[in-house]
């Protein structure tokens, strides 16, 4: 079955560039910060993966220069980028050389690119291929850790140790109770340990979450620790809790918004209605009123 966009416009902010970027008006006027994605995900073939490259190193300068126009700060406006899209998955050395250019590029516009983390299968690769190129894009460049994983704890050390930047979200993908923790108490209970560490020994940290639970607990934690408003970020997606995004930045802390477009938007639309039973309810709501 083929889904109308429609469906997904709540999510997802348009299905072209150009699309997009009126949806990032209203946000950074409300004083949020914002993440641009485009949407895609495991790319097998190496002319798509290079289209992909190339749309990515536009989107950079594209960004930028929207940045530039409305007299935004640096640190306001940013890229999040799938590796699975620019080579990772057909041949380690390309997505190296792919990723490697578009940090140049980011680099010379003072953009924060984001490596988004995928399923296990690639967590080791995506986080080698962040370790080779972030010693030569130290101020451009991070990871995603996902609190379910067994292993997250030795990555949220090993990341601290290097001063890395880091995302700290639940994860998303279906993984085995061999690697990753199944049941929300556990998630949160680690995802609380590991945002701990973050806010007290690592790099201006994203703590990603829509989980009102997690957002206590970390304005606790940072509270607590002498931790200031402007040395973490919180951030949620386009279209989940507006409301709430908007009362954390007038409650003084920072907020980015996780924007995505692009015409591959199936998949990323599936993971938010599997994950919470109130985004298919307004899907089916937008579908029975037509
Ligand atoms: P979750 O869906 O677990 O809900 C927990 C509780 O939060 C609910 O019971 C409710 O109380 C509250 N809540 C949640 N949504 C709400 C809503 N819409 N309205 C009201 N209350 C709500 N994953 C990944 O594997 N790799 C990645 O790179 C990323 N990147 C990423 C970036 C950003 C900015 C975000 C916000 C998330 C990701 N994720 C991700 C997804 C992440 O791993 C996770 O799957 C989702 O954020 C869902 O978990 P939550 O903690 O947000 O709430």
């Amino acid at each position: 079955m083929t889904l109308p966009f429609a469906l997904a416009r709540r999510f997802v902010a348009g299905r072209t560039l150009d699309d997009a970027l009126p949806a990032l008006d209203p946000l950074l006027d409300d004083g949020l910060f914002v993440t641009l994605d485009l949407l895609g995900e495991h790319v097998h073939e190496r002319p798509r993966a290079q289209a992909f490259a190339h749309a990515y190193g536009d989107l950079v300068e594209r960004l930028a220069d929207y940045r530039d126009a409305r007299g935004a700060a640096p640190e306001a406006v940013g890229i999040s980028i799938k590796l699975s899209m620019i080579g990772q998955v057909i041949d380690r050395g390309l997505a190296e050389a792919n990723l490697r250019d578009l940090l140049a590029r980011a680099r010379d516009a003072d953009l924060f690119v984001r490596l988004d983390m995928e399923g296990s299968e690639i967590t080791q690769s995506t986080l080698d291929l962040f370790m080779a190129v972030y010693p030569d894009f130290p101020d451009h460049v991070g990871p995603v850790l996902q609190a379910y994983l067994h292993r997250t704890a030795a990555d949220v050390a090993r990341a601290c140790a290097f001063g890395a930047r880091v995302r700290l979200c639940k994860g998303a993908y279906k993984e085995p109770a061999s690697i990753a923790f199944q049941d929300m108490p556990t998630i949160r209970w680690y995802y609380r340990q590991h945002a701990t560490r973050l806010l007290t020994e690592g790099r201006y940290p994203g703590l990603a979450t829509h989980d009102d639970e997690l957002i206590a607990a970390v304005q606790q934690i940072a509270d607590e620790r002498g931790v200031s408003r402007d040395a973490f970020e919180f951030q949620m997606l386009y279209g989940l809790r507006p409301e709430t995004q908007r009362q954390l930045v007038r409650d003084g802390y920072r907020m980015r918004v996780y924007v995505p477009y692009g015409t591959e938007w199936v998949p990323y639309f599936s993971r938010r209605l599997r994950e919470r039973k109130e985004n298919a309810f307004f899907v089916l709501k937008a579908l029975v009123k037509g």
